[in-house]
Formats: C-alpha cells, sequence, structure tokens
C-alpha cells in the first residue's frame, strides 16, 4: 500500500522544535518509519489559478514531505475563517463561539478541492489516501469527484459533540454528507463515534448498522482508534533531558519546592482560565502550601489572528499576573508562565522534574500532553497526573486523579491531594497507566486503522455488485426509525 497522509499541519522533524499540536507529533514517526508520503501545507500561500499546485518536497526518515503553498485568495477563510472558527469551536462543544460567513464556507471547499487536485500527483497504483481532521472534511468527496477509487480513511483528532451542536455549524449537512465518501472514518472515543453515527441516522435519514452507514456514497465504516504515543522514547528523552540546561536550571531553581506542570497550546479548549483559578483557590484555602508549590505553565500561543484567541492571551495572561501578585512574595513567585514552546527533547526533562502534571481541558479529543508527562516519569518515583475527565485521554488513563475542570474547587482539592499522595499510591497508579500506554503505541494505532482501511476495501471490492444499485439500500428516514425502501 503507498500510504499518502494528508493534513493541514506538518513537521518537518527538526529534533530542537517544538510540535504544533498533537496531530503532527503523532504522525511524524510514524511517517518516518512507514515510509509514507505526508502532504500538508507550507504555511505559505501563492496567488492565481495554480494549474500545477507548488510542493516543496523533502525526505523525512523512510517517508517523504511534501508542503503546498495554498491558495491566497481562500487561505484566511479556510484555515483561520471556516476551520477555525466554526469547526473547531463546534467540535470543543462552543457552539457560542461559532463564527463563520458564507464565504468562508465556500474558500474551505476551494482548498479542499484544491488540495484533491493536488494529491492527484502522489497518486499511485495501490495507493491510499488517509485524511487527517477536521480541516479536510469534504476532502474524500473531492477526490471520488475526480475519479479516485482507492480507499480513503479519515481520522478525526478533535472530539465530534452531540447532534444539536453539530447542527450549529453552517452548511453542515452538506458537509457531513460529503464524509461519508471515507471508507473509513476514524474517531478518538466511543462516544464521538456514537454521536457521529446517530447524526447520520438521525438527521442525514440513513441506514447504520454496527458501525456502518449506508449513503449514496457506498459503505462509511465508523470506528475508534485512541491515539498513542511511543512511550519508551518519551521515557528516554526525559533520562536523557536530566543534564539539558534548562532542566537542570529549573530544578536548581526550585530549592526543594514541589512543582507542577501545565502544557497547552493557548486555546479556549484548554481550561487554562479555571485551571489557574483552582491554583488560586488551594494556596487561599491552604496557606501551607504557599512557597513549597509552583505552578510552572507553558502555554504556547496558537491561531493569534483569531479574536477568542487574542481575548484569550489576554485573559490569561491578567489572571496569572493577579494570582502572583495576591500570593507571591519577594523571593517567591507561584506561577511561572511562558508563551514559548519547547522541543520535545527539554519537554520530556520538565515533565520529569513536576511532581504533578496539570491537564484539565474543558474538551480535548485525546490529549497527548497528559500521556507524555506520564511516560516521563521516574519509575522509582513517579509524579501525578490531574487529569479532566472530558480529555479523550481520561478513557485510558483511569488511575490519573481525574478531575472537574468546571468544578474549581474540587479541583483545587484534588492537586493538593495530588500533592500528597504516598509513593506506593504513586506507583501503583503510574504503573496501570503506563501498562495502558504500552498496550496502545502510535505505531499500534498505525497498524490499526490502515489494517482497517483495508479491510474496508476488501468489503467494498465484495459488495461492489450490491452498491452498484444502490435504489436497494434501506434508508431511514430523518424523523421516523421505519426502514424505507426507494
Ligand atoms: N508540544 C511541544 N512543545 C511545546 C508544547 C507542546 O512539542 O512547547 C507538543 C507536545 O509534546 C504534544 C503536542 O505538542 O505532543 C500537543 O498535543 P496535545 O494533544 O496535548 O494538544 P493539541 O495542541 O494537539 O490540542
Ligand atoms: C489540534 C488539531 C490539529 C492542529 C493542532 C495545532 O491538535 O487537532 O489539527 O494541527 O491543534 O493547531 P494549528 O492550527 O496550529 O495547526
Amino acid at each position: 500500500m503507498n500510504l499518502v497522509v494528508v493534513s493541514n499541519r506538518v513537521s518537518r522533524g527538526k529534533p530542537n522544535e517544538p510540535m504544533t499540536g498533537g496531530l503532527a507529533a503523532a504522525l511524524l514517526p510514524i511517517v518516518e518509519k512507514s515510509g509514507a508520503i505526508w502532504v500538508g501545507s507550507s504555511g505559505r500561500v501563492r496567488d492565481g489559478n495554480q494549474k500545477e499546485p507548488f510542493a516543496e518536497i523533502e525526505a523525512l526518515g523512510a517517508g517523504a514531505l511534501a508542503m503546498l503553498d495554498l491558495p491566497a485568495a481562500h487561505y484566511g477563510g479556510y484555515y483561520e475563517g471556516f476551520a477555525n472558527s466554526a469547526l473547531w469551536p463546534a467540535l470543543h462543544s462552543r457552539a457560542d463561539l461559532i463564527r463563520a460567513s458564507h464565504e468562508d464556507y465556500l474558500s474551505y471547499r476551494e482548498v479542499n478541492a484544491f488540495m484533491a487536485r493536488a494529491l492527484l500527483r502522489f497518486r499511485k497504483s495501490d495507493s491510499a489516501f488517509w485524511i487527517q481532521d477536521y480541516h479536510f472534511l469534504a476532502l474524500g468527496a473531492e477526490l471520488r469527484d475526480l475519479g479516485v477509487t482507492e480507499p480513503i480513511g479519515f481520522f478525526l483528532h478533535t472530539p465530534w459533540p452531540a447532534r444539536s451542536v453539530i447542527g450549529g455549524v453552517p452548511h453542515h449537512r452538506e458537509l457531513i454528507e460529503a464524509m461519508l465518501a471515507y471508507d473509513l472514518i476514524g474517531f478518538q472515543t466511543e462516544e464521538d463515534c456514537e454521536n457521529f453515527l446517530s447524526y447520520a441516522q438521525a438527521d442525514l435519514g440513513l441506514a447504520v448498522h454496527d458501525g456502518v452507514i449506508l449513503s449514496r456514497h457506498g459503505r462509511t465504516r465508523a470506528a475508534v482508534f485512541p491515539i498513542g504515543i511511543d512511550p519508551q522514547q518519551f521515557a528516554q528523552l526525559a533520562t536523557k533531558a536530566s543534564t539539558h540546561p534548562d532542566v537542570s536550571r529549573l530544578r536548581r531553581s526550585l530549592n526543594g519546592e514541589k512543582l507542577a506542570i501545565g502544557v497547552d497550546r493557548l486555546d479556549y479548549s484548554k481550561g487554562l482560565i479555571n485551571r489557574i483559578k483552582a491554583f488560586d483557590r488551594m494556596w487561599t484555602l491552604h496557606p501551607s502550601l504557599a512557597r513549597t508549590v509552583s505552578l510552572l505553565q507553558i502555554a504556547t500561543p496558537s491561531r493569534g489572528a483569531i479574536e477568542a484567541y487574542g481575548n484569550l492571551q489576554s485573559d490569561v495572561a491578567k489572571l496569572v499576573s493577579d494570582v502572583n501578585g495576591v500570593h507571591g512574595e519577594v523571593d517567591w513567585t507561584p506561577i511561572r508562565y511562558l508563551n514559548k514552546g519547547y522541543g520535545q527533547a527539554v519537554l520530556a526533562g520538565l515533565y520529569r522534574t513536576a511532581q504533578v502534571g496539570v491537564v484539565t481541558p474543558l474538551q480535548d479529543g485525546m490529549n497527548l500532553v497528559a500521556k507524555e508527562y506520564v511516560a516521563a516519569q521516574n519509575p522509582v518515583d513517579p509524579g501525578v497526573l490531574v487529569l479532566s475527565k472530558f480529555a479523550g485521554a481520561a478513557n485510558e488513563l483511569d488511575t490519573a486523579l481525574l478531575v472537574n475542570p468546571h468544578d474549581i474547587d474540587g479541583m483545587a482539592r484534588i492537586i493538593a491531594m495530588a500533592l500528597s499522595m504516598p509513593l506506593t499510591e504513586r506507583r501503583m497508579r503510574w504503573e496501570a497507566m503506563m501498562a495502558k500506554l504500552r498496550g496502545h503505541t502510535i505505531q499500534q494505532w498505525f497498524a490499526d486503522f490502515t489494517d482497517a482501511l483495508r479491510e474496508c476495501q476488501l468489503d467494498r471490492d465484495a459488495l461492489a455488485p450490491v452498491i452498484a444499485e444502490p435504489a436497494r439500500w434501506p434508508l431511514r428516514s430523518a424523523n421516523n426509525n421505519a426502514p424505507r425502501y426507494h
């Protein structure tokens, strides 16, 4: 199988550079090892009607990376507009933040169509396409319109919300119908998958059986593939990082004080405001914890041109400054707040230095930081993960201290509990989490998805004669569960 992986964001695999988000972090080792070609945005735009899209191609381990200049006229409407101001808020159940014009939607469709045309150049006789994330919901349908018959899979890195929330996205019906051109749609959790299937059945009126949706495109299988990390590699990075100057300086600066760490993109889904309020509350409720524990919050700037993100950046900065003003001392700063990114080789050492990892998103597809924090711990003296029950990772890491990120008092209490947890309990919880991480590595995720995609192709070939007669599929009407035969 000649695999073509497609995403908006890519990584060039430069060892000391921070990863921009979990998607790029997860796909990099897969492309490097599998020999796939990874096609994405170069981050640059190009004017005019590109007959042959411009791509910069370079080697990436055993694979290759092709970075395309996207069309200048549509980039803003696609990226800042429809993808990140309509789909992202909806997918994270923030319908109140949905902002998108009809032009943004058209630009989104244009960029999907542009990407489909560009992909033809990478198509071979035994190609399979694997499209990633909400930037390209309609890419499969565009590829089919261009005559592509090879297997096309899709994986959503974010949550998929309840029907009523996705219904707040302009043109949701058209888009989700287009998604049914995929042979296989992968989700992070059962709940995401069920929400999607329930939309297909109730809103699109389609027949759904055992995770398979029948539509005018044929069969689409929806299934769950929780994304993983390489825990062994992270453990090695963390051990090596102990001598890194940033890590040594951090350790020296602590003077025996305990450390909690948070590492997030500056995104409203990450629950940063509530987290900082929880620390504020903890220092108020337990004054003895002042000077004995501080928070290192790395908040890497993200999507800064979008209003909601710009507002968040100033709100978080102000709150941090208020909390430091109230609880700080002449020689003690409660929250060390950094607006920059670190390469994973350093990050692993920072995770290992912290006795508590705080990962408290309001809503998150998976959250790889939670998994990385666990993998980076010292097995002899592991730290404690405080994890939101609304992160996909909570399904697997169920021996973390699970919190409700809307309950500030509850979080304050649980962070304090994490700080005083006895070693035997810390070890027991950590070992159970490590067993889960070892059982679901990133390479296993890749193998599971690509095997399932191959199976979909076999099913499709076997059913080709039936599918040639779409009039005989049982359909369900939107408001009536009785099967209809057209
Ligand atoms: N990351 C990084 N440097 C930083 C901050 C984060 O390399 O300074 C990486 C981190 O190691 C993780 C990814 O970015 O692999 C964040 O993924 P996650 O799933 O936690 O969140 P996302 O940003 O995708 O919503
Ligand atoms: C999340 C999304 C990814 C995205 C990443 C960083 O992980 O699921 O698709 O790449 O955030 O966001 P950005 O907009 O900078 O690519």
